[in-house]
């Protein structure tokens, strides 16, 4: 990725990086599956109709129509369109795929997923940087399914922003791997991960989602959040985030994807560190 080569400590390069990882994640998905006719012409024309009406209900003019022209052949030249679509689409797209989920909630996985990293028995810290900044945090809790039984052997595929906000395997500088692991619950469903608080995360400011989001006088920051999924042979797989009681950023989400079942609420214990529990509760596949 040639977004680790620079020594900035942006996030220039990180839509583009997310391009990538995402490609590749559709290759080795098989993911080309055919989609009928129909349903093309349902949806595709259902979307063409919604920006027609825009373009009547706000008198949208020749001259705006090329700004935009040119903004989509930057977001695609850019790379951002992971970045994009997951910040502004995704959690309608979830919204959809919630309605028939029981078990923990889910919430949108966001374009910063790297597969197979190192799995870790709990308890388990995650990969550091020496000099990692932030507070340390415990996180513990239980993996059940909807009875309450524990689910032995469960895995917690957890990753997160470092306590600058920014991903390894993105952001430039961070070590392939940092703050990123599998965690796999004790045969009672337990599991312990100490790691560091993230901080709030920023959407890059120099791409064209950034400058579209100048532009239009909002703002770029989503919530302090600890990505997962969680699971088990058998059982649906979670994908969601955790949040933090307090939090900058919390009723404000850029990409509108925090849940009140889904807030942390970390106590500083005896030993100076930040602790937290959370069961996250399965459904059957
Ligand atoms: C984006 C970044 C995130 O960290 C996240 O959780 C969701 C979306 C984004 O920039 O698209
Ligand atoms: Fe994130």
């Amino acid at each position: 990725m040639t977004s680790t080569e620079q020594k900035s400590p942006s996030a220039a390069g990180s839509g583009a990086s997310a391009t990538e990882v995402f490609r590749a994640s559709r290759a080795s998905t098989d993911a080309e599956g055919a989609v009928a006719a129909e349903r093309v012409d349902e949806v595709a024309r259902a979307v063409l109709t919604a920006v027609h009406d825009v373009i009547r209900e706000k008198d949208v003019s020749y001259p705006e129509f090329q700004a935009v022209k040119q903004w989509l052949m930057d977001v695609g030249e850019g790379g951002e369109w992971p970045l994009f679509l997951d910040v502004f689409v995704e959690h309608v797209v979830e919204e959809v795929a919630a309605r028939t989920q029981q078990g923990t909630v889910g919430t949108i996985q966001g374009p910063y997923y790297v597969p197979d990293q190192q799995r870790l028995p709990s308890p388990a810290a995650l990969p550091t940087r020496p000099d990692e900044k932030g507070d340390t945090l415990v996180f513990s809790g239980r993996v059940v399914d909807l009875d309450g039984n524990p689910v032995a052997g469960a895995e917690l595929d957890i990753w997160h922003a470092d306590g600058q906000g920014y991903y390894s395997g993105f952001a430039p500088g961070i070590p392939a791997g940092n703050l990123r692991a599998v965690v796999v619950a004790d045969d009672a469903g337990r599991f312990e991960i100490t790691t560091v608080a993230p901080a709030p995360y920023q959407i890059p400011t120099e791409g064209p989602t950034g400058k579209l989001i100048a532009a239009a006088g909002w703002h770029p920051w989503r919530p302090a959040h600890l990505h997962l999924f969680v699971q088990a042979p058998g059982y649906r797989r979670i994908t969601t985030q955790l949040y933090f009681q307090g939090g900058d950023w919390l009723d404000d989400d850029v990409a509108e994807a925090t849940k009140p079942e889904l807030v942390l609420d970390p106590q500083r214990g005896d030993d100076g560190r930040l602790h937290s529990e959370y069961d996250f509760v399965l459904e059957p596949a």
